[in-house]
């Protein structure tokens, strides 16, 4: 018997050319018609539209070849992409190869990569109204690693898996290992250009939104840090000096990803080291970010320093989220465990933030914001196939929701 397809055919994947622009969706994002929920009313970013606040965070799966994705990012993104989130911002992908964390990363710096991820984008988009955006990154002195799984070390120049890493100085990110080299003015235009290149690309995959990874100890986070950052340069010393190559990334990104589709960045609001990065630089950053054409800031911490003493609980970051929506004015994601629908529903309502965005409660479950959407009475888009799943107490949970039978 033939697959019974119940999806909207024209919602199918329909064989056209792999760099179009993303279709207008049969199923629209749409406001949530019934519910009160604040996490499920839409929210801008810039000229985006999401159909509510719930994003699934950026997460490395460790599982490309040579920079391109394979059939596991069609099964884990595919999930991801049904699963009722506003949007689904695609891990850290490497603009130039020695940005990858790991040889096994994400990349958008070659043709083979660009379509790799167009093969799964086109399957997301087909079956699927979620907003795709993408965070691109570079390792800096973080690449050349191992897998989490396979112990997550450095992998030293010379065996397989490991090349020479590039910094704003040669300072290692750990005691014992091999220290990167400093870019210099000809390192720092190739990076700088190598974000331009992979942005085009992302512009045509019809991404809907770039996210700049400027957190977590990596590159643009090294240039950011004191701890990080000692070059005597005009990159590196005064704050403006350590914000000036993250600044001129994101010129570079902006200048080139069309105008009517965001960029914005993730920031890591604290190093949680004494002399290191901090809430203030953050918000001058932020502010300087908004002045030139920034989306939203995606507040996170740490990652720069093996001494980071994080203090660890439930919504621990979203102080942080808060300050920035408060005093910089721009859209603000919070993350960091963020697990309970309530919790979503109180940062939102309470303006602390004005989307939140969840990583290892959405691998736990992909259904997140359904179970989320049962829990605050409000609506959820569902791919027709999985309707017939609607609890009965919950009559009217997925949108538009009909089935019948002879
Ligand atoms: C498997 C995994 C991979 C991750 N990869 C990335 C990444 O590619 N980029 C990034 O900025 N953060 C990454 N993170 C961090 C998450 O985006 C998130 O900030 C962090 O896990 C805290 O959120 P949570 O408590 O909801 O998991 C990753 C986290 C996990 C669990």
């Amino acid at each position: 018997m033939p697959a019974q397809q119940t999806w909207p055919a024209s919602a199918m994947f329909d064989g056209a050319p792999r760099r179009s622009q993303p279709r207008a969706h049969p199923v629209q994002a749409t406001t949530c018609r019934h519910s009160m929920s604040h996490l499920f009313q839409p929210l801008q970013i810039g000229p985006l539209t999401l159909a509510n606040r719930i994003t699934v965070a950026p997460m490395c799966q460790y599982s490309a070849s040579e920079g391109t994705p394979g059939d596991w990012h069609m099964i884990h993104l595919g999930q991801l992409a049904i699963s009722g989130a506003g949007m689904l911002i695609i891990e850290a992908t490497a603009v130039e190869a020695e940005g990858r964390i790991t040889a096994a990363d994400l990349g958008l710096y070659s043709d083979a990569n660009e379509a790799g991820l167009a093969r799964v984008l086109d399957a997301a988009r087909a079956h699927s109204p979620i907003k795709l955006a993408i965070q691109l990154g570079h390792a800096g002195r973080k690449a050349s690693s191992r897998a989490p799984w396979e112990g997550g070390k450095q992998v030293p120049v010379g065996e397989p898996g490991g090349w020479p890493s590039w910094s704003a100085s040669p300072v290692p990110h750990a005691p014992g290992e091999q220290p990167p080299l400093a870019l210099d003015a000809a390192g720092l235009r190739r990076v700088r250009d190598a974000f331009a290149a992979a942005a085009r690309r992302a512009a045509r995959l019809g991404l809907d939104g770039i996210e700049l990874h400027g957190a977590h100890g990596y590159l643009l986070h090294q240039f950011l840090s004191p701890l990080a950052n000692q070059r005597t340069d005009e990159y590196g010393g005064s704050l403006e000096n350590r914000m000036r190559f993250p600044i001129e990334v994101f010129d570079a990104v902006r200048a080139v990803f069309p105008a009517d589709r965001p960029v914005w960045m993730r920031i890591s609001a604290t190093d949680w080291v004494p002399g290191g990065w901090d809430i203030e630089g953050t918000l001058a950053l932020s502010h300087a970010l908004k002045a030139r054409g920034c989306a939203a800031i995606h507040v996170t911490t740490g990652g720069v320093s093996p001494l980071q003493a994080i203090q660890l609980g439930p919504l621990y970051q979203v102080p942080y989220a808060q300050r920035v929506k408060a005093e910089v004015g721009l859209p603000t994601i919070a993350v960091g465990l963020i697990t309970e629908p309530e919790q979503a529903e109180a940062i939102i309502a309470g303006g602390e933030a004005d989307a939140v965005s969840l990583a290892r409660a959405m691998l736990y479950d992909p259904r997140w914001p359904w179970h989320a959407a049962a829990k605050l009475g409000a609506q959820v888009r569902v791919p027709p196939q999985y309707w017939r799943s609607q609890p009965r107490e919950f009559k009217d949970l997925f949108e538009g929701a009909t089935f019948g039978a002879r």
